[in-house]
């Protein structure tokens, strides 16, 4: 393995302990990337005794960058070139039964190696000169990275009761990696579900979005379902579950549904905010679900009521409060309105509405539309999809031509006020109003001298005069 140990940095260290005699070794994910055959920029070193005195050592003999030291954890960390080094003493740990805080004591590297989280996390290389590059995998993670599997080193009642975090991980690699989480393993995540509530949810949500941000987020839903931990961690989400039937008349599952749309977005966007709106497309389905005899199912308004329910569920999982949650509000708002464009006559007037409400998010929306399309009937999709394109094609004719993506009124109510002189009043809004409308619907073109002859007639109409000003003359 030596080969993978190229980097300055290991040389050094090497240096170090071997002239001091010590054990030392890289370990944990660092390791697990080499043999996946990722690239990764952090490096974990454990040491048989003090790390945060081998990080001073290292530090002096590598320009001297400077050391962080987390004396309460026994680690230290230091940035020597693109990397970021973590030094921590072996440990043999028991833990505080109520908070993640382990009580920490000296032990051997299989001690450290056993305490970790998955076998696969527990693969150390030596760095001392004896046997540089030497790997040592007393659990299996190599069989279980051949074979692709999760599996705790120790009983995993104990690691997870220790570190329930650790639940998130094994589901968050299951999906990265696309690894099964072993049968043993996977049940222990069932009995400590509850512990999860010991975490703290920046913590959990950083996991969840790991899930988001993968190449197919259903396997982690799906097992965050079946663990039982979704319901706990995200429980509208677990609303979205289930089929009912009245009158032989059945709705599709919109777990299920959703999952389908966020996998499809996948291809189409790593922004993050964009997957999170697929995932909250329908969150309101279940309270809006109406049968309605002669019609059948009916989720009346789940957009706007969707819209409203987004800054509560992101209060409570700690996502930002900013305008990345007014972005998902305005995605699960106008989720439909492409669909339904493209289900009708693509006019003019109706793409420049779209254009309007959307603004520059209009592309964003497109490939979240065109992602919510998740019908079996190939025909189906296919029309659907050709509707889509002639969508974006209006759009860039309608932009072009209109420039209404990000409208500003060619006349503001401070003109309408001069120009009638008027006082405050309900009439200012209405022509407005009427100014916006008569552009949208292409009634006049969007340019200053149209909406202002327009504006006179429409004052005429409402029975007010024009007083000549500066502006108008
Ligand atoms: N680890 C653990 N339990 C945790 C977190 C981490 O046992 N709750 C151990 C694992 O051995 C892991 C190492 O600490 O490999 C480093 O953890 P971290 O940097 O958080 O994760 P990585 O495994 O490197 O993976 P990623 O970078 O994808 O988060």
């Amino acid at each position: 393995m030596k080969e993978h140990l190229k980097h300055p940095i290991f040389s050094i260290i090497s240096d170090i302990v071997s002239t001091e005699n010590l054990e030392s070794y890289v370990i944990g994910g660092f390791v697990r990337d080499i043999f996946l055959k990722r690239e990764s920029k952090d490096i974990d070193v454990v040491v048989i005794g003090s790390g945060i005195e081998l990080a001073q050592k290292v530090a002096a003999k590598a320009g001297n960058p400077k050391v962080s030291i987390f004396k309460n954890f026994g680690t230290a960390m230091l940035k020597f070139k693109d990397l970021e080094i973590e030094f921590v003493g072996a440990r043999k740990e028991s833990y505080n039964r109520n908070s993640r805080k382990p009580i920490v004591e000296n032990g051997s590297l299989e001690d450290d190696q056993k305490r970790r989280d998955f076998t696969i996390n527990a693969l150390a290389l030596s760095l001392h000169k004896d046997n540089f590059g030497e790997l040592l995998d007393p659990f299996g993670g190599i069989d279980d990275l051949n074979n692709k599997i999760i599996k705790t080193p120790m009983d995993p009642m104990i690691t997870f009761s220790d570190d329930p975090l650790r639940m998130m991980r094994a589901i968050r690699f299951a999906t990265q990696l696309n690894f099964k989480i072993s049968d043993v393993t996977f049940e222990a995540i069932k009995e400590n579900k509850e512990r999860i509530h010991i975490i703290s949810k920046e913590r959990i949500i950083e996991e969840l979005n790991k899930i988001v941000m993968s190449k197919k987020p259903s396997i982690g839903f799906k097992l965050l379902d079946e663990s039982g931990l979704l319901q706990i961690i995200f429980p509208e989400f677990h609303k979205l579950k289930g089929r009912e039937t009245r009158n032989g008349i059945s709705h599709k599952d919109n777990f299920y549904h959703t999952l389908e749309v966020l996998d499809q977005l996948v291809p189409h966007s790593d922004n993050l905010w964009l997957r999170w709106s697929a995932l909250l497309h329908d969150i309101a389905k279940p309270n809006t679900k109406k049968f309605i005899k002669g019609i059948g199912w009916t989720f009346h308004a789940h957009n706007f009521v969707g819209e409203k329910m987004v800054p509560r569920i992101f209060k409570n999982m700690k996502l930002p409060l900013n305008e990345k949650m007014k972005f998902v509000q305005k995605m699960v708002l106008l989720h439909m309105r492409p669909i339904v464009l493209a289900q009708e006559e693509v006019t003019d007037s109706a793409v420049r509405r779209l254009l309007f409400d959307a603004g520059d998010d209009i592309d964003e929306l497109m490939k979240l539309c065109e992602a919510d399309i998740t019908s079996k009937n190939e025909e189906k999709v296919k029309r659907f999809l050709d509707n889509f394109q002639l969508v974006r094609r209006k759009l860039k004719e309608v932009e072009e031509k209109d420039a209404v993506r990000n409208f500003q009124p060619p006349i503001d109510g401070q003109e309408i006020i001069d120009t009638f002189n008027l006082s405050p009043c309900k009439t200012i809004g209405d022509i407005k109003l009427a100014i916006k409308d008569a552009i949208l619907d292409g009634v006049i073109p969007n340019e200053r001298e149209a909406a202002y002859q327009f504006m006179i007639e429409k004052g005429k109409e409402l029975g007010l005069t024009p007083v000549i000003n500066k502006k108008n003359k």
